[in-house]
C-alpha cells in the first residue's frame, strides 16, 4: 500500500499519482487488483450511489457505509475518505468525531473542501495524526453558492486567491490537494509552487497526479460528458447488451442450458 510518504515522493520523482473513487466492495476487489495508487469514498457517492443531484446529501453515516465497503475488498490501497457537508463547520468535537468514525471504517486518509475557514480544523487533524487531503476549485459542497459546475480561477483575482488558499492547505499540513475545473496554467503554478502533491480533476496535465469517477472513466454515466472526461469504457452499453442477452436468453429458453442445471 502507498503512503503519503510515498505520494510525496513520487511528486518529487515526477512520477504521476493515479487515484480513483470507489463505493462499494465488489469494485473495491477489482481497484485493489488494478494498478491504480489510491483510492477516495468521494461524497460523489451521494449522486452517483444514491441519484441525489448534489453532493448536499451525503451524510456522514452514509460515507462510513461506503468507506466499510470499500474497506472490505481492499488489501493494499490507500483509502482516503470524503467529509461530507458541513462536517467540519460544527466544531471541532463534531469533526473530530466524524473523522474518528470514518476512519474506524478503514479510511487512512480525510480530504475537505475549501480552505479559508478550514484551517485551524486541517491543523488540528494534522495535529491529531490525521492525513488530510484538500480540495480546491470547484468544490461541490458549494455549488450553490458557485452558480453551477463551473470553471473556477479564471481571471486574475481568483486565480491569485485559489493559488495563495492553496499554499495556506500545505502551510496546515495537507498531504495533498485535489484541484477540480481550474486552468491547467492555474494548476501548473499551484503544482510548482507547492511541494505536496496535486491532484487534479477537470485541472489539465501538469498536476502531480489525476482523480476520475470510477463510474465516469468506466462510462457508465450515459449523459455525463464534461470535456475533462475520458471514458475508458462503454460501460453503459456493454452492461446493457449483457442484461438483454440474458433476457432473451431466458424469453428464448436457452438459458439455462443442460450444462447449467442440476
Ligand atoms: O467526491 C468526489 O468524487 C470528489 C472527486 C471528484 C475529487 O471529490
Amino acid at each position: 500500500m502507498k503512503t503519503v510518504q510515498e505520494f510525496m515522493s513520487m511528486k518529487q520523482a515526477g512520477r504521476k499519482i493515479s487515484v480513483v473513487t470507489g463505493y462499494d466492495y465488489w469494485s473495491a476487489l477489482i481497484l485493489d487488483e488494478s494498478d491504480v495508487d489510491a483510492i477516495l469514498v468521494g461524497d460523489s457517492a451521494a449522486m452517483v450511489m444514491h441519484g441525489f443531484e448534489t453532493t448536499i446529501n451525503a451524510e456522514l453515516e452514509m460515507m462510513c457505509y461506503h468507506v466499510a465497503a470499500v474497506k472490505r475488498g481492499l488489501t493494499n490501497k490507500f483509502l482516503i475518505a470524503d467529509l461530507p457537508f458541513l462536517a467540519h463547520k460544527k466544531g471541532l468535537t463534531f469533526l473530530t468525531e466524524s473523522v474518528d468514525v470514518l476512519m474506524k471504517a478503514g479510511a487512512q486518509a480525510v480530504k475537505l473542501e475549501g480552505a479559508e475557514q478550514n484551517i485551524e480544523s486541517i491543523k488540528h487533524l494534522v495535529s491529531a495524526g490525521v492525513p488530510v487531503m484538500g480540495h480546491l476549485g470547484l468544490t461541490p459542497q458549494s455549488i450553490h453558492k458557485l452558480g453551477g459546475n463551473k470553471l473556477q480561477g479564471n481571471d486574475e483575482s481568483s486565480s491569485e486567491r485559489i493559488l495563495k488558499e492553496a499554499q495556506s492547505l500545505e502551510d496546515a499540513g495537507c498531504f495533498s490537494i485535489v484541484l477540480e475545473m481550474i486552468p491547467a496554467k492555474l494548476a501548473r503554478t499551484i503544482t510548482e509552487t507547492l511541494s505536496i502533491p496535486t491532484i487534479g480533476i477537470g485541472a489539465g496535465i501538469h498536476t502531480s497526479g489525476q482523480v476520475l469517477v470510477l463510474q465516469d472513466l468506466l462510462g457508465f454515466s450515459k449523459d455525463f460528458n464534461p470535456k475533462f472526461l475520458r471514458k475508458y469504457l462503454d460501460g453503459f452499453s456493454l452492461i446493457k447488451s449483457a442484461l438483454n442477452a440474458y433476457n432473451s436468453d431466458v424469453k428464448e429458453e436457452k438459458f439455462p442450458s443442460a450444462k447449467e442445471s442440476y
